[in-house]
């Protein structure tokens, strides 16, 4: 008991002299930010909220001007973006330090699923459930970044999002608020590694604040119209972990939310995040947003949109030139103070001194390093492992997964088998000197994961759009001459993304009649459907006898298919999207509230809330997804019946691998507040186990539920844990609820 008390003295010791030193460095950072701003003049000050895209990639719409590199000399830049590599970044920095003050720039970029070395497309990845893994290849993106001049991803996006006609679902964790906090705080954890300063951290920039997931309609840019409730219960939670997490700063979004555009968005910015959440970081506006408010209607030149976008908090201008062109305007005209100005500077120099810019502007600028980064193959085996924990197994009639290695003949078919490029997804990052070389098809990973003895056919079959069937002929043939077909079909990479938003969420082409000629062979067919978001394939889904949706799974995506193909990943990941069964039920998610006349089932349609045309249930559900083993799950333990606001309640439920394969499972706990103030969605995800068990294994899971669990927002937008019945339920998806119990929150 003694020691047991040291230990805690000495761990409390620790965490107060970590607690009393970074406090100190903060302090002492913000005495030479203060010692910075009092040498700055007001132009000066405003370079530094000043973001330019550099000349030759470009991610929006760009403005011409060759007068930038003049402007850095004149210290009237405060970052790039765009920009990349140890060379590039390098040069730029010295032209910085040629200005008067010699304040260093900030490069950031999207580093979304990776930098050189491709990761699984987020919403792909979300699909692990396996927050280590997350943090991990967030960690890895960061060390490459870091060396090849970066020190700013703009990343993670934490948007929920419910609506896969959007084309950036692709670069969210999905639809849950519970799963996309924990995934939000898992990435930001990665990207910003121990500390920012540590030479392979990368500032991380939450976004896109807030709420861009709900635009309406799916389509890209679009308004939301979204109750304050909505908002902060399932829209905000995200933010808040990678808040929580450190995340040093956030971008503002493009969407207007209830008719105020985010980037002028004061409630958002200085009352939310700057103000009830305390937030330290600065606030980029999203590439052109700030101008952009001209086009929303609510502000009638760039004068009056860097007026409202400084007013409600945006700190940094993306590209729009406003905040260049006016600030000093609204200055003279007393329509700011410079207090305003300056806190914004103040922030963004914080963060250069916290990255330690100031005390080596090339910090980041080593090739060497660069070099050795880019060439880790430790990063290639993290890529490998991250691909086929994101593969998700949709059916799999018979057990025709996995394959043996023995196979005489495959079949290899489909626009998508031999893609390279392809595998990278839509964010990828063009480094410098670096090509698609490295990048593992399909194709290449069947025959690296096969020996002589088993031949492999190649057709194309189709390409992914048009109506172009020549190929197909030749696909048949090859399929009878093949003991199993393998099939790679989907949407092209930039497909998904910003900008792609779909009317069409369909399997593109004759893609799917394809499927059905190889079916009619009679011979196996193993579908991968490659794509950045949940598609629309009921041919497929009900027809194909084993699926896997692979989404973009970046380098190393041949290798890890191969691995799952042949069982030598047996596959693990759920969804973290509903897919629909077709466009019509969109928005669908599992979490949504019953109505007065809920409906149960597709084959009673009078006065109830469903479809006449068309089922109430998704294709695939929220947390479905198989394994080549299977699960039972028994003796759910409630530790009590009632439990008051400053308890606990444990419960724990006993898991059991069934099959003959060892394999992972997530375990997930819903809850359902049976009678609230306000109505309550018939189930929420509230926690999960991944867990791995051998063939017959049994291990018991424990979770615990505290008030924090049962609490939602209120009418009054109280965060309360009202008293009364709880339901709850354990399952291996969001419908597959295998286990249930109720206890009662008593006051
Ligand atoms: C616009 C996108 O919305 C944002 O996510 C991205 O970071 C910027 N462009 C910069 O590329």
């Amino acid at each position: 008991m003694l020691k047991k008390n040291r230990v805690m003295v000495c761990l409390l010791l620790l965490w107060t002299s970590q607690v009393f030193t970074a406090t100190a460095q903060r302090k002492s950072i913000s005495q030479k930010v203060d010692s910075v701003l009092k040498l700055m003049t007001l132009d000066e000050k405003i370079g530094q909220l000043n973001q330019y895209n550099d000349d030759w990639k470009a991610t929006g719409p760009v403005t011409l001007d060759n007068t930038k590199r003049e402007q850095v000399k004149n210290g009237q830049l405060g970052s790039l973006l765009n920009c990349v590599g140890t060379a590039r970044t390098r040069a730029w920095q010295n032209i910085a330090m040629q200005s008067r003050l010699k304040i260093p720039l900030l490069f950031g970029q999207d580093v979304i699923h990776g930098y050189k070395t491709t990761f699984p497309i987020p919403l792909g990845e979300a699909c692990s459930w396996d927050l280590d893994a997350i943090t991990l290849t967030a960690r890895v993106a960061a060390t490459e970044a870091s060396a090849s001049g970066i020190n700013w991803t703009f990343a993670p996006m934490v948007d929920i999002a419910r609506d896969p006609r959007w084309g950036r679902v692709m670069e969210g964790a999905g639809e849950d608020p519970y799963l996309g906090a924990k995934i939000a705080y898992a990435r930001v954890k990665g990207f910003q590694g121990n500390q920012l300063g540590d030479t392979n951290a990368v500032m991380a920039c939450a976004k896109h604040f807030a709420a861009y997931g709900a635009a309406i309609g799916g389509r890209d840019y679009n308004s939301v119209d979204m109750s304050d409730r909505m908002l902060w219960e399932v829209y905000l939670p995200p933010f808040k972990a990678a808040l929580d997490a450190g995340a040093a700063t956030f971008m503002n979004s493009f969407n207007d939310l209830n008719g105020v555009p985010a980037t002028g968005n004061k409630y958002l910015q200085r009352d939310i995040l700057k103000g009830k959440w305390n937030f330290k970081g600065f606030v980029v506006s999203d590439w052109g947003s700030i101008s952009e408010m001209i086009n929303h209607g609510n502000v009638k030149n760039q004068y009056e949109a860097a007026l409202s976008a400084i007013t409600a908090g945006s700190d940094m201008d993306m590209e729009s030139r406003c905040y260049k062109n006016n600030l000093a305007q609204l200055v003279k005209d007393k329509k700011i103070t410079v207090a305003v100005i300056d806190d914004a500077v103040k922030r963004i120099l914080q963060k250069k001194f916290e990255l330690g810019l100031f005390d080596d502007p090339f910090k980041f600028c080593n090739a060497d390093r660069e070099k050795t980064a880019l060439n880790d193959p430790e990063h290639t085996k993290i890529a490998r492992e991250a691909a086929a924990k994101s593969i998700v197994l949709l059916k799999n009639q018979n057990n025709l997964l996995p394959l043996s290695k023995n196979i005489k003949t495959i079949a290899c078919i489909g626009p998508l088998i031999k893609a390279v490029k392809q595998n990278k997804g839509f964010w990828d990052v063009e480094v410098p000197g670096v090509d698609s070389n490295f990048i593992v098809s399909q194709w290449e990973g069947l025959q690296n994961k096969l020996g002589a003895t088993t031949t492999l056919l190649y057709a194309k079959g189709c390409d992914i759009e048009g109506n172009n069937k020549d190929g197909f002929a030749e696909a048949v043939d090859i399929a009878k001459q093949a003991d199993v077909v393998v099939l790679s079909i989907g949407e092209r990479r930039d497909m998904s993304g910003e900008a792609k938003s779909r009317s069409n969420i369909n399997i593109p082409g004759v893609q799917e009649e394809l499927l059905k000629e190889l079916l009619a062979t009679g011979k196996p067919v193993v579908v991968l459907i490659n794509a950045g978001r949940p598609l629309v394939f009921n041919y497929t889904a009900d027809n194909a006898p084993a699926i896997l949706y692979t989404w973009w799974l970046g380098s190393e995506a041949g290798n890890a298919i191969a691995d799952v193909l042949f069982g030598d990943y047996n596959p693990a990941a759920k969804l973290t999207m509903s897919f629909p069964r077709s466009v019509g039920q969109i928005p669908i998610y599992y979490s949504h509230f019953n109505t007065g006349r809920p409906a149960t089932n597709d084959n009673y349609h009078n006065y109830n809330s469903s479809y006449n045309d068309e089922s109430i249930f998704p294709r695939f559900e929220f947390g479905y997804g198989l394994s080549y083993t299977s699960f039972q799950y028994t003796d759910l333990q409630l530790g009590k019946r009632q439990l008051k606001p400053n308890e606990q309640l444990d419960v724990s439920v006993t898991i059991t691998n069934t099959g003959k394969y060892d394999g992972e499972e997530i375990v997930q706990l819903y809850l359902r507040d049976k009678v609230g103030s306000i109505v309550r969605p018939v189930q929420e995800l509230k926690d999960f186990k991944k867990i791995r068990l051998n063939s017959g294994e049994s291990k018991t899971v424990q979770f615990t539920i505290g008030k924090e669990k049962l609490s939602f927002y209120n009418q009054q937008l109280q965060w309360v844990a009202e008293p009364g019945d709880f339901e709850l339920m354990i399952g291996a998806s969001s419908r597959d609820i295998r286990l249930k119990g109720n206890f009662e929150l008593v006051k």
